[in-house]
């Protein structure tokens, strides 16, 4: 039992929580959140292998306040802190949190948590117990509709530092999430040895669009030899290798299954670590692998047929989403848009093309959330425009138009993009401007990125293309700044679907790996 005293006068006596204690625990939840824990939910807590859980108490033994966390294998979880109302103010609370980061900094673990964003009190005392805000987890509590501000705390108190030191070899990374496959082998230090991706378009012309079951059979086909000329290309053995990363979300579930799987096998066989990859965090990690002498903060947008957001970018492990498609991806606004005017799949690079080619003056077409001040798009509305204003044409009048049609329709999905990375660099007050994901590939997005970014001062990154569309060495690349499991930690690891930039795993039978959002 410990005992620490507070402000010379109350005693607070900690011991760890017990199963005796929940009813307590119960009571002082309901006296302190809008929705509170129930007494399975902290039952629970009490019997998970990772749990950690501590309650402070008076003389009697009278329950005054607890804390429960996690122990996961790479990083504790500060899940829940509570004092009874009568006993707040004195203290009590920091003493439960000083004694769970002094655990985990024992176990040398970094900690994180979240906390709502007015919780002013809570927010300070995390400070002054050494955590940093990473990030806001958008509408995280649903009582209230509040935003969450995710916090962490460095073992000792210092931010999470770069993870290359773990590795004393090359690494092998794997993307799979839709439908490109892909094998990159990248030294511990981060530089690129070999990026071999095998496009499934071809395969999904004919549909004029991805087939998950499609996509899933063609990675399983191709995965193999990808590898394989990975490792040839970088002159790399495979038993030279001395990490496997992989993406595990989010993307298409039977996609990614085929590389987490791959990489879980290799990673096991050989008993090597294994670095579970955030597919958004690897759009991110395009910019460092071009340009890793880029002045932060910077904004990064990322567009691609699947994601369209905003992202301030601090560091390798910190980030925040500013904002994000509501609808439609930009990358699919595009295909749409070409598909509308007859052109091949995926139709942005067509439509692109098209587009150099006409009067972008020529239509007026809308773009949701445009005089928003929010940092967020929308793009559903301009290919139903463009539905409308091609079903009052005759076929004739549309293949004479098709140029300043195509150019007018790519205009306003980039002045949107344009548009609201300039507000957010401006609102976040960044010395660097990034676009990654396929829709890099614009050239009209890159032309005005460029100079819009040069008019305000900021560094612009545009990466190589190959950076841009889906690949993995961008994974790799990521790999290094995230989580990593030594074995056979990562033997239930899941790839997850819906995955939120900061997370590399959903909760479930893994390892809760968040790092931030
Ligand atoms: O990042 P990516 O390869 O795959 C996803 O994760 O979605 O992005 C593919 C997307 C497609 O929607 C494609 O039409 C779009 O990027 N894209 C373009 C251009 N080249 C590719 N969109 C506009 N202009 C282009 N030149
Ligand atoms: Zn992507």
């Amino acid at each position: 039992m410990a005992a620490v005293e507070i402000e010379g006068r109350v005693k607070v006596r900690t011991r760890p929580l017990s199963a005796g204690d929940i009813p307590s625990l119960v009571e002082i939840e309901q006296a302190s959140f809008a929705s509170p824990w129930t007494a399975g939910m902290l039952a629970g807590e009490v019997d998970t292998r990772f749990g950690w859980g501590r309650v402070a108490v008076d003389a009697a033994d009278t329950v005054m306040g607890f804390v429960i966390g996690r122990r996961y294998p790479d990083m504790w979880h500060l899940m829940d802190l509570a004092v009874a109302g009568e006993h707040r103010r004195r203290g009590i609370g920091r003493v439960l949190v000083s004694e769970f980061v002094a655990a985990a900094d024992a176990a040398e673990r970094a900690v994180l948590l979240e906390v709502r964003e007015g919780n002013a009190e809570a927010v300070a005392l995390y400070e002054s117990e050494g955590f940093t805000s990473l990030s806001v987890r958008k509408r995280y509590y649903a009582d209230t509709g509040e935003d969450a501000l995710v916090m962490v705390r460095e073992v000792g108190g210092t931010r999470l530092a770069e993870r290359q030191d773990r590795l004393s070899g090359p690494l092998l990374a794997i993307e799979s999430s839709c439908d490109d496959t892909a094998a990159a082998v990248l030294t511990a230090g981060g530089r690129v040895l070999s990026s071999i991706g095998h496009s499934q378009d071809a395969i999904h012309e004919r549909y004029g669009g991805v087939v998950p079951e499609v996509a899933s059979r063609a990675h399983v086909e191709r995965m193999s030899a990808v590898v394989k000329e990975a490792l040839r290309e970088a002159g790399c053995r495979l038993d030279e290798v001395r990490g496997i990363a992989a993406t595990v979300g989010p993307g298409l579930i039977g996609a990614l299954l085929v590389g987490v799987q791959t990489a879980k096998a290799i990673a096991w066989s050989r008993r090597l670590p294994f670095f579970p990859v955030n597919h958004l965090h690897g759009h991110l990690a395009a910019t460092w692998l071009a340009d890793p002498g880029a002045p932060v903060p910077m904004v990064t947008l990322i567009a691609s047929g699947g994601h369209t957001m905003l992202v301030r970018v601090d560091d390798r492990t910190t980030f925040r989403l500013l904002g994000e498609t509501l609808d439609d991806a930009a990358g699919e606004a595009f295909d749409k848009g070409a598909r509308l005017l007859g052109l091949g799949y995926p139709g942005g690079r067509e439509l692109d093309l098209l587009a150099e080619q006409g009067d972008a003056t020529h239509y007026d077409f809308p773009i949701g959330l445009r005089r928003s001040d929010r940092l967020d798009f929308s793009f559903s509305g301009v290919k139903t425009a463009l539905y409308y204003l091609l079903r009052e044409m005759s076929a004739k009048e549309r293949k004479a138009n098709a140029a300043d049609i195509a150019a007018s329709y790519r205009q306003a999905i980039v002045d949107a993009l344009v548009d609201k990375t300039g507000r957010a660099a401006s609102q976040e007050s960044v010395r660097s401007i990034a676009v990654t994901g396929g829709v890099a590939a614009n050239s009209l997005l890159r032309r005005r990125l460029d100079e819009e970014g040069k008019k305000a001062g900021l560094h612009v990154i545009l990466p190589p293309l190959g950076y841009c569309t889906d690949n993995a060495a961008m994974i790799g690349a990521a790999a290094l700044a995230g989580p990593c499991l030594e074995y056979p930690d990562y033997i239930d690891l899941d790839a997850s679907a819906s995955l939120p930039l900061g997370r590399w795993s959903t909760d479930g039978s893994g390892p809760d790996l968040s790092l931030n959002d």
